[in-house]
């Protein structure tokens, strides 16, 4: 039996209006502009306002992605979130989102691969969808990362924002589509990037709270060197795997972590800058809605076209990674 192909249908995206600078960051911390921008190439963040948590900022992008694919909420079958930021423990942001948008025949449940989420997710929506279990899959990926970032330590608060992007998949017709799926895990490095507090290891308590446990911790440059391999490794397997050549790419869309991460990846896949989607200056990393949230962009900037081919790319905490090749 052949298979029907299945893309995106819809996007959204959605990030706080409040805007974090640099400047700001310079009242806070021991840093500086410059130091910031060379790094890492961000000038500032987006914050959510004190009201806002993750399903509304997920609410908000998943409303323009439905709408963007032409349908209603009544037309999603299933909901995943990737997000390491949820509302709460339980129940999931996507059955808070479920009921947000007012969906009730969908299913609805949260994913969890840090920055590499959004992708996971795709893949996961993907098949689920090719193998007749669901029609149209709603993805997103939220994270409000500000309630989660120590404002008092240099190495993560210049870093990271809060936003959320979504994406319809659906069947789309023969040629498109997504063509391959790169996943991976290594587990061994799980200490390198966490939030260690707040689980069943190490419950939250007076002690947890004082050790600022419930905080990212990163040892920045071993994550550093980690990313820099495996973007563009991660990037090449799923281009094998598609049958397409590097030359073939017509904008890729990486994790936005760092500018000289996303350079680097440039460089291995011998693609000049213009060919990636980049909009950490504005964003930071946004860990799974980073890449959402540049799709997003792209379409509404008009730089994707019908049969053009995109190729997404992340990593981050687990450690994780995915890339995938997709022909809008
Ligand atoms: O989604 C995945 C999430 N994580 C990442 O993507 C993080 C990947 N890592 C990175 O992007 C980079 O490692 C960082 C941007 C975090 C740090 O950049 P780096 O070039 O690796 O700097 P470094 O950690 O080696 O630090 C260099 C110096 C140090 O000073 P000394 O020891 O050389 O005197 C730091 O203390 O820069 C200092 N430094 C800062 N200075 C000003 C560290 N953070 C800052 C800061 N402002 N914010």
């Amino acid at each position: 039996m052949k298979v029907q192909p299945v893309g995106i249908i819809g996007t959204g995206k959605y990030v706080p209006e409040r805007i974090l600078t640099n400047q700001e960051l310079e009242q806070m911390v021991e840093t500086n502009d410059e130091w910031i921008v060379t790094r890492t190439g961000i000038k500032e963040r987006r914050m959510a306002a004190a009201a806002e948590a993750t399903s509304d900022l997920a609410f908000e992008a998943s409303k323009k992605a439905i709408e963007a694919a032409g349908l209603t909420a009544k037309d999603i079958d299933l909901i995943i979130v990737a997000t390491i930021t949820p509302d709460m423990f339980f129940p999931s942001t996507a059955c808070l989102l479920q009921d947000k948008l007012g969906a009730p025949q969908a299913a609805a449940f949260d994913l969890s691969a840090a920055c590499s989420g959004f992708i996971y997710g795709l893949a996961t929506a993907t098949s689920m969808i090719s193998t007749g279990l669901y029609k149209h899959v709603l993805v997103v990926g939220a994270e409000t990362l500000s309630r989660i970032t120590d404002y008092t330590d240099r190495n993560t608060c210049i870093l990271f924002g809060d936003g959320a992007g979504a994406v319809v998949l659906g069947h789309v017709e023969e040629g498109r589509g997504f063509k391959s799926f790169e996943l991976g895990a290594d587990g061994s490095g799980g200490e390198l990037l966490k939030v260690g507090g707040g689980g069943s290891r190490m419950p939250a308590s007076a002690e947890s709270l004082s050790e600022k446990q419930h905080f990212i911790h990163m040892a920045g440059n071993d994550v550093f060197k980690f990313a820099v391999r495996i973007m563009g490794s991660a990037a090449e397997e799923a281009l094998a795997k598609a049958g397409i050549s590097k030359e073939e790419i017509d904008l890729l869309v990486p994790h936005q972590a760092n500018i000289r991460i996303i350079q680097s990846a440039m460089n291995r896949l011998r693609l000049s800058e213009d060919k990636a989607m980049i909009n950490l200056h504005r964003y930071g990393n946004m860990s799974a809605a980073s890449i959402p949230v540049a799709l997003a962009e792209a379409v509404e900037q008009d730089r994707v076209k019908k049969g053009d081919c995109l190729v997404f790319v992340g990593f981050g905490g687990g450690l994780t990674w995915g890339a995938s090749v997709l022909i809008w």
